[in-house]
């Protein structure tokens, strides 16, 4: 989080101190910065100026309403993979046409009604793509998402989806089919879509599958733009290699234009980010509730856990974490976990300024597939939500109550 600054012994984003924050909305507490978020969105735009760029936002990675306007606000359309965010979406201001869904494993049905409700198509199966062709003709078109069948570079078997044994897109084999239906005018294809999620570290490795897509799309006519999806990783500070967007930007830029010229038609490019959106703007805030030491195994015991961040243990993310309450204390070696009945690690084997209980132990990079992700497993509630807007830190959901636990299960006579 670029805008979070150490001010003595306490730390700021846009001038307000965390340890205000957290006296006012409490522990734990979800917290993002839509100046990073601004800031994030404009590195991405500078990335690419050659191009007719198109940012989908891709709000799987955190669908609060707020942060939603906020993209509305600053031009973006959305990526939605479900009726819901489309509504979400609506609900805010986001046009139809504004608004790409790309749903993947669901029945003709779902399809039918992001039909209705007027917002572009992206299928990514025959079986559905079929019925599309059945009912709509070529009257509407449809976006394609392929799967380009090429090994990418892996950082977790959970996210690498590329390659042909992944559920996701078309096969390069199956795309005659396609053609087909496009030469009977039952079809009308207006985009080519990839997606791979955060395994997008090199522009090598990238542009090898944008020379894919390339050969793929000279294949339609009717085309308006490419798609090329999300997955830009994040510097998180694990010193692992991240993908540099400016030169990502230079060389598809430069790539792009050669395949428009070829093709005959300046088509836009889009992209859907979303944690490079907001995942470093977003901080998780708890409290030490617990020191323990099991053998030779330090422990920081949060208020928290993985029914709020479960990245740690379903993708053996990295989060760093800092102590905002010793900031001049000397490094410790913690593993820090969560009070959820299960093994909860939030970070292994980590050095963090020596830790009491009490202290304020911040999760970085959480903006991003942490509250979208969080459940209420244990019957724990989820956290509350904070925006800090134009230096003002603003509740945007208030935490989870028991009432909203039991909200919608029904007591029978037993
Ligand atoms: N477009 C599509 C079609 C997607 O499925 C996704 C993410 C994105 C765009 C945005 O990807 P991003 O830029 O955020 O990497 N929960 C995992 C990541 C799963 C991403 C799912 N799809 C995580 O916490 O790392």
């Amino acid at each position: 989080m670029k805008n979070l600054l150490q001010k003595s012994n306490d730390w700021e984003i846009q001038g307000i101190s965390l340890m205000e924050i957290k006296k006012r909305f409490g522990s734990p507490l979800y917290i993002y910065d839509s100046g990073e978020i601004g800031q994030q969105i404009e590195k991405f735009k500078k990335g690419f100026i050659q191009s007719d760029l198109k940012i989908k936002y891709a709000c799987k990675a955190l669908t609060n309403l707020n942060i939603l306007r906020l993209m509305r606000q600053n031009g973006l359309g959305l990526d939605a993979v479900s009726l819901p965010e489309i509504r979400m979406g609506l609900s805010v201001g986001f046009k139809p046409s504004d608004i790409i869904f790309t749903p993947n494993c669901v029945s003709f049905d779902e399809v039918v009604e992001g039909v209705n409700l007027g917002v572009r198509i992206n299928l990514e199966n025959i079986s559905n793509l079929k019925k599309f062709a059945d009912k709509y003709g070529s009257s509407i078109p449809v976006c394609i998402r392929l799967n380009p069948q090429i090994s990418s570079q892996e950082n977790s078997d959970k996210v690498s989806w590329w390659h042909n044994q992944s559920k996701f897109g078309i096969s390069i084999d199956q795309i005659e089919e396609i053609e087909r239906m496009v030469a009977d005018n039952r079809l009308s294809v207006n985009g080519i879509h990839i997606h791979s999620s955060s395994v997008i570290m090199s522009t090598e490795v990238f542009m090898g599958a944008a020379k894919t897509v390339f050969n793929i799309a000279k294949r339609f006519n009717d085309l308006e733009f490419i798609d090329f999806g999300g997955g830009i990783k994040l510097d998180v500070g694990d010193g692992n290699e991240v993908i540099d967007i400016v030169e990502l930007g230079a060389t598809l830029d430069k790539e792009f234009k050669s395949f428009c010229n070829e093709y005959g038609k300046r088509l836009q490019l889009w992209f859907e980010p979303g944690r490079f959106l907001v995942g470093n703007a977003g901080l998780l805030l708890t409290t030490c509730v617990l020191r323990k030491r099991n053998g030779g195994t330090e422990f920081v015991g949060v208020d928290s856990g993985l029914n709020h961040l479960i990245r740690p243990m379903f993708y053996d993310a990295y989060h760093e974490v800092i102590n905002i309450s010793n900031l001049l204390g000397k490094q410790m070696k913690y593993t820090v976990v969560g009070n959820i009945c299960e093994i909860d690690n939030l970070a292994k084997d980590r050095y963090i300024e020596e830790v009491c209980e009490g202290d304020v132990i911040l999760f970085k990079s959480a903006g991003a597939y942490g509250y979208s992700m969080a459940s209420t497993y244990n019957s724990r509630f989820r956290p509350a939500e904070v925006l800090i807007h134009n230096g003002k830190a603003n509740l945007i959901r208030k935490a989870d109550s028991y009432e909203d636990l039991i909200r919608n299960q029904i007591e029978i006579e037993l």
